[in-house]
């Protein structure tokens, strides 16, 4: 008997440190971003599955090109389930601004995993649906490393490293974290075909050293969350926004919110998740220096800011 009231939830993710180097087997660490979430329902269709979300409303397989990812997790949920000719309509909510380095993709792809399992009643164990996710994944991104997947499906921060059980942990530094976001969709999948480009350049063994170096600021800013070092926290973001920067991936928009932050007072900044484009975040000491820092985002042309207590990982 299917659940005719089904549904699917996700949320956000926030990539800390080691974003890009992840796809090369570097660490990585990355919060739950529950402020912007996904909601999935699922009722029973006529005669074909029939999509409404904000970008199309109507007949799955005449979907716009752009929601590509969406038809392949939802062709992969049905036909691991062999339930490919039963028509779904799928109706899909998002608070998370898409291609802004937010897991978008990921969350949509999550949800929708969830939901259609729940409508056919069926369980769905944790690796089981990063497996299935991983496949629509690849399609928004060419190389995905799951880090997207595994944290806006979670409740935990985590240390991941490809290939590897992720680690949750707690996190038990007293700062805070602004995120902000330029207004500007980012390009995942063009940033990280652009660093495996450079890769076949004669830049390749700088940028396999920009990649490692990434990798030792992840390592490092583990340690500093875990021994609560805002200043060494902050000087490690910087670090890696310059890294990141000098390997193609940031943006005028992305260097302009990052350098306003820093001199609004912040510990560090950086850009995060593909850039390009989409968000930055910058760490305050304080509540009230986010407050200023935050402020200062937006006379910056931040679009939109949120502040999240890193000891908690809430957002105030
Ligand atoms: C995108 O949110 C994060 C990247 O590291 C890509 C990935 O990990 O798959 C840029």
């Amino acid at each position: 008997m299917e659940n005719t009231n089904a549904k699917g939830l996700s949320h956000g993710k926030i990539i800390l440190m080691g974003e890009h180097a992840v796809v090369y087997g570097e660490p990585s660490i990355a919060l739950p971003f529950p402020a912007v979430e996904v909601a999935v329902t699922i009722a029973p269709a006529e005669d074909a599955t029939i999509i409404d979300c904000s970008y199309y409303s109507g007949i799955a397989t005449e979907m716009p090109e752009i929601l590509q990812s969406l038809q392949t997790a939802i062709n992969t949920a049905l036909k691991s389930l062999n339930k490919e000719n039963t028509p779904l309509a799928i109706q899909i909510s998002s608070t998370i601004p898409p291609e802004r380095g937010m897991g978008s993709s990921a969350a949509v792809s999550v949800a929708v995993t969830r939901a259609i399992y729940n409508y056919f009643n069926e369980e769905l164990d944790y690796d089981r649906l990063l497996e299935l996710v991983d496949v629509s994944e690849k399609v928004a991104h060419g190389n995905p490393s799951g880090l997207d997947a595994v944290t806006t499906s979670g409740d935990s921060p985590v240390f991941f490293r490809k290939g590897h059980p992720f680690v949750p942990f707690d996190l038990r530094l007293d700062g805070y974290l602004i995120v902000g976001d330029t207004g500007i969709t980012g390009q995942t999948k063009a940033a990280v075909g652009s660093i495996a480009a450079r890769l076949k350049t004669e830049k390749k063994v700088q940028t396999e050293k920009e990649i490692r170096l990434l990798g030792d600021l992840a390592e490092q800013a583990k340690q500093y969350l875990e021994t609560n070092q805002p200043e060494r926290l902050g000087t490690v973001m910087s670090q890696a926004h310059n890294l990141l920067a000098e390997l193609g991936v940031s943006s005028d928009e992305l260097n302009h919110l990052v350098g306003a932050a820093k001199q609004a007072g912040a510990l560090g900044a950086k850009l995060t998740g593909g850039g390009r484009g989409g968000c930055m975040i910058a760490l305050a000491a304080s509540e009230q220096e986010a407050q200023t820092i935050s402020q200062a985002l937006q006379d910056a042309g931040a679009v939109k800011t949120w502040i999240t207590y890193l000891n908690q990982a809430v957002t105030v």
